[in-house]
């Protein structure tokens, strides 16, 4: 089966198509439009995300196309992010692969965008498919996973507050680094001083037990609050302010890494699969490496299947069109929805 995938839930307009069965499949084109425009604003403008999906929708899907070789006869069924995401950015994919269906008879899939997170990592490491533990971290999302087989989905634990990928952004501004942080921070904690400030680890307590409602759960606020007062009380930030980043880093890291080694333990699982955006910070990947030891293999996505993208749709697209679950031209657009298959534990 073909697959031409389609996201565009926040500031990345992108299409591509995949083609294969099962776990074995082959990506066959990938175009990305990242949104530059948003840097100057340091943050997300929605209403000029829409707008410039709206300009680049069809050429990005054309390309696509071109790329991989093929046209839309050649396609088997669209896909296409419904949810979650900015409702005016996801209306405009969502609409662009109603008017390709309605005037080509092609299928078309709605695609939950973290389920294409949890598919994207298996796009570039063909190990990486259930049973694993699941840490998507995203600008957005937080999420520990249980995932024993595709479209089975344990959430174990979430942030209670700020995404992994907001507060590395939030501790970025507060540094006086441009958006989005999390690339520039991880850059000057590089060069910092990890035994000068050493925040304190939020919800991680060796006293925390399965069953606690903190055990698996995450809170980023408060780490934000320590780095904005380190900001604050510093004599020379110039000096301070790597091994602030550092600080910070190292407790994110710390924290979640410790989260992902219990989840581990408790499902007996030998594979973590990383995912989202904050999945490209090495030293996240490291200490999730050292923590859960060399028995579990870690993956993490390269920095182009890591942050948005259409392959990831496409491939989780790919799975709901081989159980027929097509949508209806009443597909909506939704801000937030839950994974479909997902259960709290
Ligand atoms: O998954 P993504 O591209 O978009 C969302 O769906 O949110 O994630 C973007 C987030 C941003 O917060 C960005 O700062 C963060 O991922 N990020 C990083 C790194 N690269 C991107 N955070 C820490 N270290 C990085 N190297
Ligand atoms: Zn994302």
């Amino acid at each position: 089966m073909r697959i031409l995938g389609i996201e565009t839930s926040c500031d990345e307009t992108s299409a591509a198509v995949l083609s294969g069965v099962g776990n074995d499949v082959a990506l066959e084109s990938l175009v990305i439009l990242s949104q530059d425009v948003h840097r100057i604003f340091g943050g997300v403008v929605p209403e000029i995300a829409s707008r410039q999906h709206l300009t680049s929708i069809l050429p990005v899907i054309d390309q696509a196309l071109h790329d991989a070789g093929v046209v839309l006869t050649n396609i088997d069924a669209i896909a296409v992010t419904h949810a979650p995401g900015l409702v005016g950015a996801l209306l405009v994919g969502v609409a662009a692969a109603k008017g390709l269906s309605l005037t080509t008879g092609i299928p078309l899939i709605g695609v939950h965008h973290l389920e294409g997170h949890l598919f994207a990592t298996s796009l570039e490491h063909p190990d990486a498919v259930p049973p694993f533990t699941a840490l998507l971290v995203s600008g957005g999302h937080t999420m520990l996973i249980d995932v024993p087989a595709w479209g089975r989905y344990e959430l174990l634990g979430a942030t209670r507050d700020d995404a992994a990928g907001e507060a590395f952004d939030k501790a970025a501004k507060l540094l006086g680094l441009p958006y989005p942080g999390g690339p520039h921070l991880e850059r000057l904690a590089r060069s910092g001083d990890p035994s000068r400030f050493k925040f304190t680890r939020p919800m991680l307590r060796r006293d925390q037990k399965i069953g606690d409602g903190d055990f698996y759960d995450l809170s980023f606020s408060g780490l934000k609050t320590a780095v904005m007062l380190a900001v604050r009380n510093s004599k020379n930030i110039v000096e301070d302010a790597s091994s602030i980043a550092r600080g910070f880093q190292d407790a994110l890291t710390e924290t979640l890494s410790e989260k992902v080694a219990r989840a581990v333990r408790a499902s007996r699982t030998r594979r973590v699969v990383l995912g989202g955006g904050v999945a490209c910070n090495r030293a996240l990947v490291d200490a999730v490496s050292v923590r859960v030891g060399t028995a579990v293999s870690v993956f993490a996505p390269s920095p182009r299947m890591a942050t948005d993208n259409a392959a990831m749709i496409a491939r989780a697209g790919l799975f709901r069109a081989e159980r027929a679950e097509w949508a209806r031209l009443d597909l909506p657009a939704s801000s937030g929805v839950p994974i479909p298959g997902m259960i709290r534990r």
